[in-house]
């Protein structure tokens, strides 16, 4: 594997692989990578012949109040781990070469970043979709690779991807959890090992209402109640958001009656934990 820092190397080389004909696959990260970015690695691996890992800490997805100082890093262990899998090029640019002249020029998607998380973190989706954008723009892939556990973040890219004309394929990987359901994520490591054992709840009240659907009741309304009192019950989650929306279009359901998507964000003392599940009629 090799590893590239320099955003004029990387794009060079990704330009000789498209007009060799080869197809390029790219799996964007923050890096601490755990099991679930290593899915999104293989699925890569299964659908093109060159793969590229991205490791890049955005600055600019962080809101000036959020974690961008203390982000967990380990490029070293990342490297070994992306080998180990079959990455073909570990990309770590740096913040002064992905925003040269300072960010100007943005990505900003409107409706679908209106609800959800849009509202806690001002921000965060403009910096997502530009610096996806300029990444797509590096990597010139074929195909792209994101996770599930990041819905709404999936959703908007592949908007982005519709609406912009990417000649890019982005495939969607269902969250990879820990044996207890706790969805992983590299922030993780933040939690204490008591706010680790409550953090079990939000799956389990996610999984409430997807069991109360499969025996026939389809009101949000009831479905979100049913969640809310799982994830509550241990007395420290305090919920950001918990709602149903359309699997597509993240608007709002009254009734479960077509593919919809349970989602929600929660604070746990000083962290910030999301997590979604589907549910479908
Ligand atoms: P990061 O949080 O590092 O996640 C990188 C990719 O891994 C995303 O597509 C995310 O949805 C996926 N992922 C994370 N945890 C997962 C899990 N438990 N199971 C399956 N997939 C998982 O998301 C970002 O970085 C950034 O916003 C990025 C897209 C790289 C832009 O900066």
């Amino acid at each position: 594997m090799e590893t590239l820092s320099s955003v004029k190397k990387m794009q060079d080389l990704a330009l000789s692989k498209n007009k060799a004909g080869i197809r390029i696959g790219f799996v964007p990260t923050m890096g601490f990578l755990h099991e679930g970015h290593l899915q999104l690695i293989d699925v890569a691996k299964k659908n093109s012949d060159w793969v590229v890992l991205s490791i890049f800490v955005n600055p600019t997805q962080f809101a000036p109040n959020e974690d961008l100082d203390r982000y967990p890093r380990d490029l070293a262990r990342d490297q070994k781990l992306a080998a180990a899998r079959g990455v073909d090029v570990c990309f770590t640019p740096t913040a002064e070469e992905i925003y040269p002249g300072g960010d100007q020029s943005v990505v900003l998607l409107t409706e679908l970043t209106r609800g959800l998380c849009g509202p806690f973190r001002p921000g965060h989706f403009r910096g997502v979709t530009t610096v996806v954008a300029k990444l797509f723009n590096l990597v010139r892939p074929d195909v792209a690779i994101f996770g599930e556990k990041d819905y709404q973040q999936l959703r908007v890219l592949s908007k982005m991807v519709e609406d912009l004309h990417f000649p890019i394929e982005i495939l969607a990987v269902p969250t990879f959890r820990e044996t207890d359901g706790l969805a992983m994520s590299s922030r993780n490591v933040y939690l204490s090992s008591a706010e680790r054992q409550e953090a079990t709840h939000i799956v389990q009240g996610l999984r409430k209402a997807q069991e109360a659907l499969a025996k026939g009741k389809t009101s949000s309304k009831q479905l979100i109640q049913l969640a809310k009192e799982a994830m509550v019950s241990g007395g420290n989650i305090q919920l950001e958001y918990l709602e149903i929306v359309d699997a597509n279009s993240l608007a709002a359901v009254d009734q479960v009656i077509q593919p919809s998507r349970i989602l929600t964000a929660v604070r746990l003392n000083q962290n910030r934990l999301i997590d979604n599940l589907p549910l479908n009629p």
